[in-house]
């Protein structure tokens, strides 16, 4: 899916020696043991194994399908589906190097090399002594401090060619694995500008404190007059959500934390879950008492492993204060606990439908709507799915109440929203702005000064021309999930479009047809923009396909993906014009009129005109 796939020289299967079957068996119990033998827990058993073995190999899959009572095909569905599950061994340090818009300008493509010279293989190769892998991926959450690598689930980041000969020789000493390497700092603290948000500090259990002296429907009211809308950029507005979830019937009601933050340039939500994690689990704490439900998840994109650990703190602690677990701050009858399930590097899984597939153990695929989540959710129950700041909203406004909310940024779009922000600019970071700031004041705060143009919510969005940078962020004008890219004049729009469609091509499901195949129509129209060799013609050609592609595909990835060519197409037609060349040829004779006068020609003799 978002990788690369892997070269050949090492895509046989573990041919199960018996030491490693007896070993396999008895971890495999192990792994189905820890998630209480459920089927639906699969995805956890199936990266248990690929993290103890290092890939999920035949054998293992035909255990696993036994002991979990499942049949062949799902399993080897699930597997092959998620970028982060191998059916063939690969190196024991998979290094993921992040093709990022963002990654690219800052040098990404040395950093390759770089890695390539040290290695002696090149990108999508495994080293011989199956040491190593080397690839690229798609984004990893570290737009701010690009150029930025996994390897493993060990984040590296602001990574410099001179860096990776050290990196190297570091690993080099060590077996291999998950275990973290003092090789690089890791994930620094991002700068932020802290807003209504997240100025104030917070309590621990605040926010569940003020939502218990209400009713649970005097909390989903308050929610609803504060305007909150989800934050993971359709914006439907959060009360609405929560009503029609608690409405539902079931015999749970489900709290989903959306915190797969695939789109490229953001990292808000990674943000908040590492320094404002209370008002997140808070959140979803207050979420569960509205809705009258047991069950939180946070599904954590597969990327952001390292934060696992001290989110699983954080929530043994709340446990510890009665803030999660059973009568939940002397409330007889409010039980709520929170898990936390990790994706496996899957961009579609962000979806919330492909998100419920995911976390019921299956491949990624959209579902078909209705029933919407509200109704039939994770395991046919009505569930919540929120993004991780709307549910840091919603701790706040039960702090501070609704009007406070209500009285943040515009009309139609209350409160403020974090911005991820990162490019060509002298401070990348998340910024904490009421709704309604200007494009011009944004670039302003975070001290850009040449921008040529700005990429909106990120490849989904669109590309915003100088013209128009005196429009207001919101819902009602440039509305956005928060990835905000920044592009000087040495940039190219063009290219940039072309890589966000490759983005696209490498992250469709491919369930159907017009968003598998006409994203790499697409891809491969903005490559011959690219090199200069499209005309007009093929211009005409690629607006009607990216119009079919958002007319035609099922779920929200591919009604987005030609955003990248619509939106360039629109606003920078003179780049476009730049680029193209003449038709190769231009017919000046009209094949009708020579035909019509061919047709009139009177031959002389009956026997030369054929009669
Ligand atoms: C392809 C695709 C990827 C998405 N990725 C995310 C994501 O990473 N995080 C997120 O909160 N919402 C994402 N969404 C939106 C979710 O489907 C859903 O609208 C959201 O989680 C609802 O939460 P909210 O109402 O708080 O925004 C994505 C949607 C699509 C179509
Ligand atoms: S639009 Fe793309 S991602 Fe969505 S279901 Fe179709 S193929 Fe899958």
């Amino acid at each position: 899916m978002a990788e690369h796939a892997e070269q050949a020289g090492n895509s046989a299967p573990d041919a199960g020696a018996p030491v490693m079957t007896a070993s396999l068996d008895t971890s495999v119990r192990q792994f189905i043991a820890e998630v209480g033998a459920d089927p639906t827990r699969l995805l956890d058993v199936a990266l248990a194994v690929q993290k103890r073995f290092g890939f999920v190999s035949a054998e293992a899959i035909a255990l696993i399908t036994k002991r979990l009572g499942l049949h062949a095909v799902e399993v080897e569905d699930t597997v092959s589906f998620y970028a982060f599950l191998d059916r063939a061994p690969r190196g024991a340090f998979r290094i993921r190097l992040s093709k990022s818009p963002v990654s690219l300008m800052k040098g990404a493509a040395s950093i390759a090399a770089a890695f390539e010279a040290a290695l002696g293989i090149s990108m999508g190769e495994t080293t011989p002594d199956r040491k190593f892998t080397l690839q690229w991926t798609n984004d990893i959450g570290m737009a701010d401090q690009e150029p930025a690598a996994l390897i493993n689930s060990t984040v590296m980041t602001d990574l410099t060619e001179a860096d990776i000969p050290g990196i190297i020789a570091a690993l080099r000493k060590r077996p291999g694995g998950e275990d973290p390497f003092p090789v690089k700092p890791t994930v620094r603290q991002s700068h932020l500008l802290a807003g209504p948000l997240l100025a104030d500090p917070f309590t621990q259990g605040a926010a569940i404190r003020a939502a218990l002296a209400r009713s649970p429907d005097a909390v989903i009211e308050e929610i609803t007059r504060s305007r909150l809308r989800g934050r993971g950029g359709a914006g439907f507005p959060t009360g609405m959500k929560w009503r029609f979830t608690r409405k539902s019937a079931g015999s749970d009601h489900i709290v989903v934390c959306n915190a797969d933050e695939g789109e490229p340039g953001t990292f808000k939500d990674r943000v908040l879950l590492t320094d404002y994690a209370d008002l997140v689990l808070d959140g979803m704490t207050v979420a569960g008492y509205a809705l009258g439900g047991r069950q939180g998840i946070i599904y954590l994109r597969g990327e952001y492993t390292y934060l696992s650990e001290q989110l699983q703190a954080n929530l043994q602690s709340r446990r510890a204060n009665n803030l999660l677990g059973a009568g939940i701050c002397g409330q007889a009858g409010f039980d709520f606990d929170i898990r936390i399930q990790l994706g496996a590097g899957a961009y579609i899984c962000g979806e919330e439908s492909s998100l419920l597939e995911s976390l019921e153990g299956k491949r990624g695929a959209p579902r078909d709507r209705p029933p919407f989540p509200t109704e039939h959710g994770y395991l046919r129950q009505p569930t919540a799915i929120d993004n991780v700041e709307t549910l840091a909203c919603a701790a706040r406004i039960m702090v501070n109440g609704a009007d406070w909310f209500a009285g943040i940024g515009t009309k139609e779009s209350t409160g403020s929203k974090l911005l991820s922000v990162a490019g060509d600019c002298a401070r990348p970071g998340v910024y904490d702005v009421p709704f309604g700031i200007t494009i011009n004041e944004l670039l302003d705060l975070v001290g850009a000064q040449d921008a040529a143009f700005v990429q909106n919510s990120g490849p989904s969005g669109q590309a915003v021309a100088p013209k128009d940078f005196g429009r207001q962020i919101a819902y009602e004008d440039l509305s956005t999930g928060g990835s905000t890219m920044i592009f000087n004049a040495g940039r190219d729009v063009i290219d940039i479009a072309r890589q966000c469609m490759d983005f696209f091509v490498e992250e469709s499901c491919g369930w159907c047809t017009p968003c598998r195949v006409g994203t790499t129509l697409l891809k491969q129209g903005m490559e011959k923009v690219v090199a200069g060799r499209a005309t007009r013609t093929d211009l005409q050609a690629l607006e009607a396909m990216a119009g079919t592609v958002s007319r035609m595909s099922r779920c929200g990835l591919g009604q987005m993906a030609p955003n990248p060519v619509l939106t360039t197409m629109r606003d920078f037609p003179e780049v476009y014009e730049a680029r193209t060349r003449p038709e190769l040829f231009v017919p000046t004779v009209s094949l009708q009129d020579a035909l019509r006068e061919a047709a009139a020609i009177r031959y002389p003799t009956p026997a030369l005109a054929g009669a």
